[in-house]
């Protein structure tokens, strides 16, 4: 990969050790890929922050670049931590943990990363059409290239951050337009009805095209909203960085190979997201982070009832929806659920809380669970979520 005089200078350790390893990190990475140069970009979306998900020996990296008063050069955002401060009686109550998970942000928070703890930046922050992003988290990305028309690949924690550092990103994968046209069309038979059907079609997709580019058609009326549930649960089961929701998409020359998708895959897929039928011990809404949307819609179901004792209710979202939905997040409140931010059922602590069953409308989520919080899965929409968290 070619390197400017500058970048040069910085691979030789001449701004420092910090970004001299940001700088290696991103020279291993383009010369892999086969990139032919290092290109500006707009924003970096940084991974990695829970220290449920990154353990001691990743504080013990941060702290070093963070001690070398490393800062980054672009805007950055971080994804949600495994703690929500705000609510320490829904949390695991470990004092060490807390102060792990404390020591971490504050590590990136000094590095000039923004501590909005959030999958879902974009609600707070849009990046513009047909700009270079680094960013990491599979949902972001998939968001970023499919929904907003940025352009990132599906960064890892360490090349987000190297390239947050540096301000640049090796230019392979979706950074080059012939590299985002759609070479599959799927054709959805079903008409779907809700979140939850577009994320086990997502579920699907992704684990029979692993890295390829579908566009579909047949998916009808469907709103952003959706579209974030299919693709994160497409990012989830396979490799995908980028889908289009209709035929009308830039795309290979010659027919495209076709994949039907009928009732009965959609029934397979969204069945095998369930690993019980047992009754939730929590009801989780927010993966990826809701929108101030989807807070309302939520309170809006759940006006006027109230939830079951012996069920938790969560909702996830950033401290910014939260607040700007405040009106709603009382409501929901009011009948016994919690809203809570910088944190999300995946990526903190569920056994030790006491949670064996999980209930979600989230593909991604009921895919991720039982592997990465050991608890069953129950993957329902979200009407029947309310209806199961509720007396
Ligand atoms: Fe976000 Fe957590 Fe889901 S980070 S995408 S809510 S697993």
């Amino acid at each position: 990969m070619y390197l400017s005089r500058e970048e040069e200078r910085v691979l030789n350790g001449e701004e420092g050790w910090a970004y001299q390893v940001a700088m290696r990190i991103l020279v291993k990475l383009g010369d892999l890929f086969e990139a032919d140069k290092l290109i500006p970009i707009e924003s970096a979306h940084i991974s990695g922050v829970s220290y449920k998900t990154i353990g001691d020996a990743s504080i013990d990296f941060l702290e070093a670049l963070g001690d070398s008063g490393a800062k980054v050069k672009v805007r950055s955002t971080m994804n949600p931590a495994g703690i929500d401060y705000n609510h320490p009686e829904e949390m695991i109550r470990v004092p060490e943990v807390m102060e792990k998970q404390d020591r971490i942000i504050n590590i990136y928070g000094n590095m000039g990363i923004e501590t909005v703890l959030t999958c879902t930046p974009y609600y707070i922050n849009k990046p513009k059409e047909n700009t270079h992003l680094a960013w990491a988290e599979s949902s972001t990305v998939v968001y970023a290239n499919s929904i907003l028309h940025s352009w990132t690949n599906r960064e890892g924690g360490p090349s987000a951050l190297a390239a947050a550092l540096i301000g640049k990103t090796p230019n392979y994968g979706v950074h080059k337009p012939e590299n985002r046209l759609a070479n599959v069309l799927v054709k959805v038979e079903p008409r779907l009805k809700s979140e939850a059907e577009h994320g086990a079609l997502g579920a699907h997709v992704g684990k029979l095209l692993k890295d390829e580019i579908p566009c579909f058609s047949g998916l009808t009326h469907t709103r952003e909203t959706e579209l974030k549930h299919l693709g994160s649960a497409m990012a989830s089961t396979g490799m995908t960085s980028i889908f289009y929701p209709d035929t009308s998409c830039p795309r290979i020359s010659g027919e495209l190979e076709v994949v039907s998708v009928d009732v009965n895959d959609l029934k397979n897929a969204f069945d095998s997201l369930s690993t019980t039928n047992e009754s939730p011990d929590m009801v989780y809404i927010g993966c990826p982070h809701c929108s101030a949307e989807e807070v309302k819609r939520v309170a809006l179901k759940i006006e006027g009832r109230r939830v079951r004792r012996d069920v938790k209710l969560w909702i996830c979202t950033s401290r910014y929806v939260r607040k700007k939905a405040e009106r709603y997040v009382g409501i929901i409140e009011a009948a016994g659920g919690k809203v809570l931010s910088d944190t999300c059922a995946v990526v903190t602590w569920l056994k030790e809380i006491g949670i064996d069953v999980l209930m979600t409308n989230s593909a991604k989520t009921a895919y991720y669970a039982p592997t990465m919080n050991r608890v069953e899965t129950v993957f329902s929409s979200l009407d029947r979520c309310i209806e199961e968290a509720c007396e």
